[in-house]
């Protein structure tokens, strides 16, 4: 059956980023946009006639709705087949997982991540490859052109399906196959984890807290930390996924996860705290008194992973991206591993995974991941720690020092600077960009510039090139600061000064991020006058 074709116009403003289409809520739900947007994938990626793919989402808000939509407009354009989790959920990871082990043709993720949920909040879309990892560039391009010059779409006329038993059920021609989100999932982290292990830590007293923020890692960590793994009651908590994630930012930092960095401070703190994103795929790892870094929290779980059945043989490389800081490749020199460099975006890794030259790889904005799946990916950063914990029996804050103790330190933190002038953030770039060459032997702050340039990226695998990706400047004694634009931000530009310095003096490895860094701070706002640049005396946020 084919369904009816829908006379529309092109709509602007439909370019996809790094992380697929994000808009307001109320502006995918304006007449034909959505629709738009996926009959602009269908084009994209060459049509989707007699293709498998896989649909799910976050459960934010207009996520079922959405799929209904994506569902009728999949069956009209000949599509053989839909694997949808339960009630359209499927975090990123999980979808990742499916795409890949069913083979598939690719499938459509319905999430805006982090941002918060709502009618009034954000909503996205994004196409993922057969490999599980998200579209390339030249497919997003040709997924915007595609938007630009649409003037129609094809749709089937039904009722909604039931998406809320697992079974197979038919639309026209098409099959649905309504899958449980956690099933083949839980089972993969079975494969990479030992289970009995972490039980028995868990049984023995060791106490956590994952907290699932309302968003879709409620249920997987559910069915894999209470169910499977035993933990017991209260060790996950707002488990319930809600279409406005209660109100709050389901972003896995000190910020917006307030609470559990409170609860893991407390006097009676269990002993490990975590949290997981909207979609699922970031993480936030906590320890008694202690918050470990994303970029220290990959450089630990890069040293340990031999510990996990499903990395017994070791790590085939890693990699990081350029702001994340260089404790990772401390590791990597220690234990005689490639260490690549890659632009900010999971996209840069999909390449190295696919050519066998990574296992492991990771971001500063709380994103780690293996070649398990395409995407970074949430609880299962929160089950290898666990499984290290449980083979080394040391405390997160004893693994920190210990980790320090011999790899020495780099104190890190990330300052950005939200909604200002997108001119002056320019200008400032651009200012920085010309400095470059005179930078090196200069002094800011009593530290001497060792070295300065703006990063580009040659792919090792496919030769393509990556410019512009953010200016790094290198100072005496493992110091760095690097300064870049972010691409996700919605008002304005964000900008983002990367802060990091290193030491390997046992007396200061235990010292405070903020006083550890508080001379490389000097040297980033002297360098490239951020405050007269941004307007502001501090920054927004500090990670
Ligand atoms: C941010 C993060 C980046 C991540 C991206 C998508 O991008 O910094 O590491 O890959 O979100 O989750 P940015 O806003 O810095 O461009
Ligand atoms: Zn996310």
């Amino acid at each position: 059956m084919h369904g009816i074709t829908v006379r529309t116009e092109p709509i602007e403003g439909q370019k996809p980023g790094t992380s697929g289409l994000r808009k307001k809520t109320r502006v995918f739900m304006g007449r034909h946009y959505l629709e738009n947007f996926v009959e602009a994938i269908w084009r994209g990626i060459g049509g989707v006639e007699d293709a498998t793919l896989v649909l799910g989402g976050d459960g934010r808000f207009f996520n079922e709705r959405a799929a209904q939509v994506i569902l009728r407009m999949a069956a009209a354009s000949g599509a053989a087949k839909v694997i949808v989790g339960r009630n359209a959920l499927l975090s990123t990871p999980a979808a990742s997982n499916l795409i890949r082990t069913r083979r598939t043709d690719g499938g459509i993720i319905l999430s805006a991540s982090h941002n918060p949920g709502g009618p009034d909040e954000d909503f996205g879309v994004k196409f993922n490859m057969p490999n599980g990892g998200p579209a390339p560039q030249d497919v997003t391009d040709r997924i915007y052109e595609a938007s630009r010059t649409i003037d129609s779409y094809d749709i089937v006329e039904s009722h909604d399906v039931d998406l809320a038993t697992p079974g197979t059920r038919r639309l026209g021609e098409m099959e649905i196959e309504v899958v449980d989100p956690v099933e083949d999932y839980a089972h993969l982290m079975e494969r990479l984890f030992d289970f009995d292990a972490i039980r028995s830590l868990l049984a023995g007293g060791f106490r956590i807290r994952f907290d699932a923020m309302h968003a879709v890692t409620g249920p997987y960590a559910t069915e894999i930390l209470s169910n499977r793994l035993s933990a017991p009651e209260g060790s996950v908590v707002n488990a319930r996924p809600l279409p406005d994630f209660g109100g709050g930012h389901p972003d896995p930092n000190p910020i917006w996860a307030k609470d559990l960095i409170d609860a893991m401070m407390a006097d009676d703190a269990p002993d490990f705290g975590a949290a997981s994103d909207g979609d699922g795929d970031r993480n936030m790892i906590v320890g008694r008194g202690v918050y470990v870094t994303p970029s220290d929290s990959l450089a630990v779980l890069a040293a340990n992973a031999h510990l996990a059945p499903g990395y017994r043989d070791g790590l085939k490389g890693v990699a990081r991206s350029m702001p994340t800081s260089r404790a990772l490749d401390r590791v990597a020199a220690a234990r005689g591993l490639d260490c690549y460099e890659t632009p900010t975006g999971w996209k840069f890794f999909g390449n190295l995974l696919d050519a066998g030259r990574i296992t492991l790889c990771g971001e500063e904005s709380a994103g780690t991941g293996s070649d398990h799946v395409r995407e970074k990916d949430g609880l299962w950063a929160v089950l290898l720690w666990l499984n290290i914990l449980a083979v080394t029996k040391k405390s997160v804050a004893d693994l920190m020092a210990d980790h320090w103790a011999e790899f020495g330190r780099n104190h890190y933190s990330r300052h950005d600077y939200e909604g200002v002038d997108a001119d002056r953030a320019a200008e400032m770039m651009d200012r920085l960009r010309g400095m470059l060459g005179e930078l090196p032997g200069q002094v800011f702050a009593g530290r001497t510039v060792e070295s300065a340039d703006e990063f580009a990226y040659d792919d090792p695998v496919d030769g393509s090139r990556a410019e512009g990706q953010g200016i790094r400047v290198g100072l005496d004694g493992g110091g760095r600061v690097v300064y870049r634009l972010s691409g996700t931000g919605t008002a304005g530009a964000t900008v983002r000064v990367y802060l990091e310095d290193y030491t390997d003096d046992p007396a200061q490895v235990r010292t405070a991020p903020e006083e550890a860094l508080a001379g490389v701070v000097a040297a980033a706002e002297e360098i490239a006058q951020i405050r007269e640049h941004t307007g502001r005396t501090e920054p927004d946020v500090r990670t």
